[in-house]
């Protein structure tokens, strides 16, 4: 899979690479990761890509970097272009899924005020959000749908059992976790981990799991449709 970062910021996106397990799983070619600078498809000596927005209010990306950077992509194949965006859908695991199944995915940096909108209309396949909050740029979420991509690709976490084990597998919460000592400051972890019965520690996590979910955020048990088999489980 390929993903191609667009961004005014490419040593932030750059740095990361440098340190993250993303980073690795590029370096082993188990993913193609570009990052592609804004500033190199602007005009001018000052290579300009913002400018003030139209009404009054900050600085505003301009649609012609934003779409010369795109379209230089033009002859990769079919691109699916993401732009991270407060006004955009909330990002979800079924949805980094999805994403993760493109062939090639363009992450668009927005910056200051967002991006001129035209270039959306023209250009953008889907706006994410991370939630109900701003940030300052587009370049944190653009990690974040990268990371989270990234490592559904094969050879970018080493243990796939352990990507597939994690919240939102199946649409629960992930379990609690523990590790040495087994008595830390007095209190045990759970006696079933520390035994070596595989189906018993596999029921009591996926309880555990069923049981926080339904706590934390049943609105995720709702989305699965699977309210009938806990209550069967736990309240019958
Ligand atoms: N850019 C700025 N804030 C954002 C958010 N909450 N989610 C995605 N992109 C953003």
């Amino acid at each position: 899979m390929r993903i191609t970062i667009v961004t005014a910021f490419p040593d932030l996106i750059r740095s990361y690479l440098g340190f993250s397990v993303v980073g690795r799983g590029v370096s082993s070619g188990a993913l193609d990761v570009r990052v592609l600078d804004l500033r190199d498809f602007a005009e001018g000596q000052y290579r300009q890509v913002d400018d003030y927005s139209f009404g009054g209010g900050g600085m505003v990306l301009m649609a012609e970097p934003l779409a010369r950077a795109v379209e230089s992509l033009d002859d990769q194949g079919e691109a699916y272009v993401v732009c991270p965006t407060p006004q955009g859908v909330h990002l979800h695991q079924e949805l980094v899924e999805e994403l993760a199944r493109k062939d090639h995915l363009v992450l668009v940096c927005g910056h200051y005020e967002g991006m001129d909108e035209r270039f959306v209309e023209e250009h953008v396949d889907l706006e994410v959000s991370l939630g109900d909050f701003v940030l300052t740029g587009g370049e944190l979420p653009a990690l974040a749908v990268l990371d989270s991509v990234a490592r559904l690709v094969p050879g970018v976490v080493g243990r796939m059992e352990a990507v597939r084990n994690d919240s939102f597998y199946r649409g629960f919460l992930d379990h609690p976790h523990y590790t040495r000592p087994a008595v830390w400051r007095g209190i045990r972890a759970p006696e079933v981990l520390l035994g070596g019965d595989h189906g018993a520690i596999e029921e009591f996590r996926r309880d555990l799991a069923v049981r926080r979910t339904l706590e934390r955020r049943p609105d995720l048990l709702a989305r699965c449709g699977i309210m009938g088999y806990l209550w069967g489980r736990f309240y019958v």
